[in-house]
């Protein structure tokens, strides 16, 4: 069931040390024991995105930066390239426009939206081994226009980059042709998107970022151990083991996550990271997941009083699409913390189903801080 690709995973993410990562992150590295899991850790916990480097851009049909464009849609592409080296596996795209959008990554339709104030976020699968192409309807009902996005790329061998809303992406004065989003149609007759100032001009100001995940729609999980709304001091395992829908294959994950007490978060066997306040929850990157099926795992700990873990996790596919699962009780748990309780071919048969505690927002947990994407 779990590929070569995730066997060798530990081997590339070692790149990841002298590539990617600020100094800060690196000495972190440096100082940890298990070079190779601390490193997945770092870049699991890096959140980079945000839209300050990027351009607001539209066709130059607008009335100089900021005026008035013409009513009607758009076409913008951005080609992201590969080579036998950078082989792309999933992109985070941060998006606002003035006035609507629809993107489209590789041909299929990731996502839409409706806001220049409030951007949103889309995590995507890409293709390794071809360029990928990010195609974007966007729609002026009258006013100024303009899109702003920031797409932030995994490639295979641990190492990211970022690309911003410049005039290297591609447009034309006019609507949409058929197939605009396909990857295989040739824009070399298409004309440079026009910059009309970076994000925080006017007319648009500050765009709000969105919360890295929905958390929202999930439950209070633990065992079913609590009573009188207190439970036993000590650890837990849990596990969600997620199975690719039929002719799907995972790419990258998201998970937001937090735990009343404390917990350490594992993907595939591998530590991405630890948190010990459970008002403020932590999101985490998984760029590189099995096709097949991959196994989600925490060490929950109470150390007194109410206990629950509360998470999600966005797996997104090869052909586009992503799934978000909640926690609920498909998730898996024991009332002790077994040796290897976080490894894929561990088998949790034998486990209960986790109890819900109650659902996001209720007593004794209510509200929740959720990082920017
Ligand atoms: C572009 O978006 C607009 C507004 O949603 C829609 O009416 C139009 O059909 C779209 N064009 C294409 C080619 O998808
Ligand atoms: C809790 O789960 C265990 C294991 O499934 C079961 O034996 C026990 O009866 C359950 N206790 C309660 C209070 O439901």
């Amino acid at each position: 069931m779990f590929s070569q690709a995730l066997l060798l995973l530990p081997v590339v993410l070692s790149a990841v040390l002298t590539t990617a990562f600020p100094a800060s992150e690196k000495s972190l590295v440096a100082n940890a024991a298990n070079t190779e899991s601390a490193s997945l850790a770092a870049r699991a916990a890096a959140q980079p995105l945000t839209l300050a480097n990027s351009n607001w851009i539209w066709t130059g049909e607008e009335a100089g930066a900021g005026g008035n464009a013409p009513i009607g849609s758009r076409p913008f592409r951005k080609t992201i390239p590969h080579t036998s080296t950078k082989c792309p596996v999933c992109a985070t795209i941060l998006i606002a426009t003035d006035n609507l959008h629809t993107l489209y990554v590789n041909g299929a339709q990731v996502g839409s939206g409706a806001s220049f104030s409030d951007a949103q976020v889309y995590t995507v699968g890409l293709e390794p081994e071809s360029d990928n192409v990010i195609a974007v309807n966007g729609t002026n009902t009258g006013g100024p226009a303009g899109l702003i996005a920031t797409v932030l790329v995994d490639y295979a061998d641990g190492t990211t980059e970022t690309f911003v809303t410049d005039a290297s992406w591609k447009t034309l004065q006019s609507a949409p042709p058929a197939g605009f989003e396909n990857p295989s149609l040739d824009d070399s007759a298409w004309i440079a998107a026009v910059g009309q100032g970076m994000e925080g001009v006017s007319p648009w100001g500050q765009t709000t970022l969105p919360s890295a995940l929905d958390i929202t729609q999930s439950n209070w999980i633990w065992t079913n151990e609590t009573s009188a709304g207190n439970a036993p001091v000590g650890h837990r395992a849990f596990r969600k083991t997620v199975t690719s829908p039929y002719g799907k294959g995972a790419v990258c994950a998201k998970v937001v996550i937090t735990v009343d007490n404390a917990y350490t978060l594992y993907a595939n066997g591998e530590s991405l990271g630890s948190g010990t306040d459970f008002q403020t929850a932590q999101a985490y990157s998984v760029p590189q997941l099995d096709p097949d099926q991959n196994v989600f795992a925490v060490d929950g700990q109470n150390t007194g009083g109410p206990a629950g873990v509360i998470a999600t996790i966005l797996v997104a596919y090869n052909d586009g699409t992503s799934v978000s699962y909640v926690t609920d009780t498909t998730w898996k748990t024991t009332t002790d913390l077994p040796t290897g309780f976080q490894l894929p071919a561990t088998d949790d048969s034998t486990w209960s189903d986790a109890t819900i505690v109650g659902q996001y927002g209720s007593a004794p947990w209510g509200a929740i801080t959720v990082p920017d994407a």
